[in-house]
């Protein structure tokens, strides 16, 4: 049985009728740029996920440096984020023209680690980025608490999180903005690019929603220095489609987390994802940390059974950032993780015989039948 990562056909099987038709409802209606399919996706998104506002962007990386460059963050300035993270983070940060400050992870839940956070703010620090990477909130509420006797800005990094809850409260709802992505592959996808920033600051929602459409405030009249970057009609057109079975793929994906963890749990040459108390994750990536971890993926692409690396080099190391002079050695856990982190296929469509045999090969790799 092979297993891919993820089965987007597959996935949209059972309600392709209706995605065809939304696109068609788009087509023949001729309106393509922020229309009602828009305004609906926004409602209903930052509703699903607990925030107020949601204004509709070209994409997540456009969702964080429209909520930078709405903030003042710019030159000068210093955001602090994990060295752990999609390079967007930071090209978003220097896109803004501010300098990314890279920090360590917590080991257990490879997210932003407050401590390390609060070690690395200086006077030029204007804000923190944390990620909700693999779908797992952040420690949000040190991070708060450390942005709020500092004076400095939050925006979340929910691009892999939409859905997830940290103490009851929505990812991307906790900061002063949050940014969603939905890239194809994301748990909430399009069929292409788009990306959405909530809120719950209504000045900072209609400054963003001026900022994505050039600052303009009249016919051919500008009062803010923007961007062109919007949620195109037939995206959110789709998204709306998608959005009714987000809960339901949600779901599926814990089940398909929690049938690993079970198959898994003896195995000492693996580590499987640890939730963190008062965290629901929403497993857009099911990582382990796994001993031999390239002969493993090795091992599991002979019998058809595909894996994903995410990330193989933290950022700090990246050649476009090495100028910053965060050497190799610096944040040791992040270095460690990407050493010997792997994702298994955890998508809502594969189903869990799917999960089963990609389990069994793990374990027999391991010799533990
Ligand atoms: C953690 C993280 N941040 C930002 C992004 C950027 O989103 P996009 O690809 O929609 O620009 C992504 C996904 O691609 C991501 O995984």
């Amino acid at each position: 049985m092979n297993v891919p990562m993820l089965n987007l056909p597959a996935q949209h099987a059972p309600f392709q009728a209706e995605l065809e038709a939304a696109v068609q409802a788009v087509l023949r209606g001729g309106q393509f740029i922020l229309g009602k399919e828009v305004a609906a996706a926004e409602e209903e998104i930052a509703a699903y996920c607990g925030a107020r506002y949601g204004i509709g962007v070209a994409s997540g990386t456009d969702a964080l440096v429209l909520s930078l460059r709405a903030l003042g963050i710019g030159r000068g300035d210093e955001v602090i984020t994990s060295t752990f993270t999609y390079v967007a983070t930071a090209q978003a940060i220097t896109s803004a023209g501010a300098k990314p400050v890279f920090v360590d992870i917590d080991p257990l839940t490879y997210n932003l680690d407050p401590a390390q956070v609060e070690a690395a703010i200086t006077p030029r620090t204007a804000a923190f980025i944390p990620v909700h990477l693999f779908g797992q909130c952040a420690d949000m509420e040190p991070l708060l608490a450390l942005a709020q006797t500092h004076g400095l800005a939050v925006i979340e990094d929910a691009a892999q999180a939409i859905g997830a809850r940290y103490r009851g409260r929505g990812a991307g709802t906790m900061g002063q903005t949050g940014c969603l992505s939905f890239y194809p592959t994301k748990n909430l996808g399009g069929a292409g690019d788009g990306g959405m920033i909530l809120t719950n600051d209504p000045a900072l929602a209609e400054k963003l929603r001026l900022l994505r459409l050039h600052g303009r405030t009249g016919d051919y009249y500008y009062e803010l220095d923007g961007h062109n970057s919007r949620l195109d009609e037939i995206q959110a057109a789709i998204l709306r489609v998608k959005l009714k079975r987000l809960a339901t793929w949600t779901a599926q994906r814990q089940r398909h987390a929690a049938l690993y963890d079970e198959l898994l749990a003896d195995l000492p040459e693996v580590h499987t994802p640890p939730v963190a108390p008062g965290n629901e994750h929403v497993y857009h990536l099911y990582s382990i940390r796994a001993e031999g971890r390239d002969v493993l993926r090795e091992w599991l692409r002979e019998r058809g059974i595909a894996t994903a690396v995410y990330y193989p080099l933290p950022l700090h190391l990246q050649p476009i950032y090495e100028s910053l002079g965060q050497p190799p050695g610096s944040l040791p856990v992040a270095e460690a993780v990407c050493r010997d982190i792997v994702s298994l296929p955890v998508a809502p469509e594969l189903g869990e015989e799917s999960i089963r045999t990609v389990a069994a090969a793990v374990r027999e790799f391991y010799h533990r039948p």
